[in-house]
This record gives structure tokens, sequence and C-alpha cells, in this order.
């Protein structure tokens, strides 16, 4: 079995390809070309996968990687991820998040329809919610470029498995977050920063809306559904979500505690950080992935706040140590 992951240098990525190396998956990873490389979350790996150079700008290069590998399985995880930067950069949030999707399934139609395709799909589609919690029939209304180009991504995938026939899938996930999530994502930066203010590395921690709401979940656990939704008999979508919701608040109030400090003394808001448009409450509905796919998580929220504090607290004393040396 040979799988090609797009987007493998991610926090998914790396714990997707972890997982297809138990299932003995020969696993390629699309990698895009930089002056220096990037692979911090992948360096354990590297003499265990093949990383090949494509990028989702270019459609060559990928009808190369895909004829060359001629993969049994495709994830699409690539994409500009962080909400924020798809207001500054709308155009090229498009260009990835949305028709990069339509390039990868185009290379799949020309090259072999047999090949299965995973989309990541995003709760940030939900958007403006038009019910709670949320599920596979509830209506769009995205709230940002990154949403919109996600929805186009996401009718695209079920556009191509209707008119082609080709096993192809989207998973529609809600946060996933973990130690190797990136440090502008709120829980990341909410747990490295309480890291840090109990080092006595930093003072403050600025946040933007502390009242919006995110139905958080543990990536290792998320990745195990995208597998799952690949060996089904019939191409479904599905909704992958923890069916609890958090504010950002409370993720802070749990993280400060966890290094035995009150967050109110700490966590300002910074009014340079409320979006344009903000996505106010995010809670997923996964009964129809724990029907079909026996699928369930196994990490609560604060056992997850406690993994990323306590992984931050350790990196982060390395990290002085090697400052004060
Ligand atoms: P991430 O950590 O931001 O990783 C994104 C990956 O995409 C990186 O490997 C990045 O490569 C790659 N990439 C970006 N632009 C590319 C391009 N033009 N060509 C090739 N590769 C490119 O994201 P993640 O959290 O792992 O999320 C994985 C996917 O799931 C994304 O599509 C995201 O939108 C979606 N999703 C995430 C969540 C969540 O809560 N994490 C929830 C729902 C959906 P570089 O290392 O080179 O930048
Ligand atoms: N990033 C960030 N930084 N967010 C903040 C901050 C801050 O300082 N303060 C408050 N927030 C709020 C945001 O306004 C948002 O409501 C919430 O925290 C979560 O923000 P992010 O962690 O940046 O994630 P996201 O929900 O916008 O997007 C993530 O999840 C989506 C799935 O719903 C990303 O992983 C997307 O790629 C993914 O599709």
């Amino acid at each position: 079995m040979k799988a090609l992951i797009t987007g493998i240098t991610g926090q998914d990525g790396s714990y997707l390809a972890e997982l297809l190396l138990q299932k003995s998956c020969d696993v390629y990873g699309m990698i895009r070309r930089a002056s220096t490389e990037n692979f911090e979350r992948i360096h354990h790996l590297r003499d265990q996968i093949h990383l090949v150079q494509a990028d989702l700008l270019d459609q060559l290069s990928i009808v190369r990687i895909i004829d060359e590998i001629h993969p049994d399985e495709v994830y699409n995880l690539a994409a500009q991820s962080f909400v924020p930067t798809s207001w500054n950069q709308p155009v090229l949030t498009g260009e990835f998040t949305a028709i990069g999707v339509t390039k990868m399934l185009e290379a799949i139609r020309q090259i072999d329809t047999n090949i299965k395709f995973y989309q990541a799909s995003s709760s940030e589609m939900f958007g403006k919610v038009k019910e709670i919690p949320q599920n596979e029939n509830t209506p769009f209304y995205p709230r940002s470029p990154y949403g919109v180009a996600k929805v186009y991504g996401h009718y695209i995938t079920v556009n191509y498995r209707e008119s082609y026939d080709i096993f192809a899938v989207s998973g529609i996930l809600f946060n996933h977050e973990s130690p190797r999530r990136g440090l502008e994502f709120v829980t990341r930066k909410i747990t490295n920063g309480a890291a840090r203010i109990k080092l006595g590395l930093q003072d403050k921690l600025f946040l933007g809306n502390l009242a919006a709401k995110r139905d958080w979940g543990y990536a290792k656990d998320y990745v195990t559904a995208m597998w799952l939704m690949l060996q089904q008999n019939e191409p479904q979508d599905y909704v992958v979500a923890s069916g609890e919701t958090h504010s950002v608040e409370e993720f802070a109030q749990l993280a400060f505690r966890v290094v035995g400090l009150n967050y109110k003394d700490y966590v300002e808001v910074d009014p340079k950080l409320i979006r344009p448009a903000e996505v106010e409450h995010l809670v997923g509905d996964p009964s129809f992935a724990k029907n079909e796919l026996d699928w369930k998580p196994s990490v609560s929220f604060p056992e997850l706040v406690k993994i990323m504090v306590e992984a931050d607290l350790k990196f982060i004393a390395s990290d002085a140590h090697i400052e004060s040396r």
C-alpha cells in the first residue's frame, strides 16, 4: 500500500505519516522547495519516508509525482491554514486552499481514477453557524477567505466523486491540537505563553477574542479518522469532533492552572487580534463517524491542555538552557 501525503511537514501530516507507517504503508510526502529545510515535525521519520518536491500552485509538478509514485491513497492536507492570514492574502489562500484541491483531483482523474482521495475540509465552513451542534447536513456559512476556500475544496471533492466515480471523501474536522501545533494558533500560543511566563521568560500574554468557542480535540486521534474514511466500502463525508465546546478563556484558565498560575494576572486583550468577522461558536456532532467508522476521541479537553502545557514546559526549559549557555 502506497500513500501520498501533501502537507507532510504540518501538524497533521506528521502524525498521519506515523500512523500510516504503523499500518505498513509506503509513505510519500509532498514538500515544496524552500531555501532552508522545514522538517522539524518529521525529522524523526526521515529515513522511513520518501519526500518528493511539488507545489500546490504547479499542476504539472502534481501530475508528475502522482504519475511517478502511483499511490493507492492521497491525503490532501496541504493548505494555507491560518485564518487571519487569509484576510491579508486572500488570493493566495484561494490558490492553495481552493484551486489546489482541483489540481490534486485533476491529476488523479488523468492518471488513475482508482486512487482514493482524502480532502482536509474544516469546521470553519460552518462559520456563522446555522444550527448547534453542526453535522454533515448543516449548511455552510464561511466567515473568512480561508473558510470560503475550504467550501470550494469541499464541493469540488463531492463533484469529482459524483462526476468521475472517484473514491473521494472530505473529513470535516473540527479544531485539533497537539504539541506540534503551529505557535500562532490560539491553543499553542496559550500553552507556550503560560510555560514561558512560568519560566520567567515572558510577562504577559496578549490574545484576541476570549469568548470564541471551539470544539477542540487531539490531532493524533483525528488523523486516525482520516485513515478510517479511506478504508470504508463507500466514499462518504464525515464530521470529526469531540462534541464538546469551550471558550478561549476556559482554555487559558486551564493552561495557567497547570503551571499553578491565575490567567487573569497575565492575559490581556489586544484589539488588533480581533478578526474582521468571527466564528463564535463551533461544536460538532460526531455521531455519524462514531457509528460508521467506530471512531471516538481518546483524549479529553483537560488532558489535551495538560499534554500541551507540559510539552511546552519541557521544550522551553531545554531551549532556555541553550540560550543561557
Ligand atoms: P499546518 O500545520 O499549517 O500544515 C500545512 C501544510 O501545508 C504544511 O506542510 C505546508 O508546508 C503545506 N503547504 C502549504 N502551502 C503549500 C503549497 N503551496 N504546496 C505544498 N504544500 C503546502 O496545517 P494542519 O493543522 O496540519 O492542517 C492540515 C490540513 O487540515 C490543512 O488543510 C488545514 O486547513 C486542515 N484543517 C486543520 C484543522 C486543525 O484544527 N488543525 C481543522 C480542520 C481542517 P510548509 O511546511 O512548506 O509550509
Ligand atoms: N490565533 C489566535 N491568536 N486566535 C485567537 C487569539 C490569538 O491571539 N485570541 C483569540 N483567538 C480566537 C480566534 O479569534 C478564534 O476564534 C479562536 O481563538 C481559534 O483561533 P485559531 O486557533 O487561530 O484557530 P481557528 O479556529 O481560526 O482555525 C483553526 O481551526 C480550523 C477548524 O475550525 C485552523 O487550524 C484552521 O486551519 C482549521 O480549519
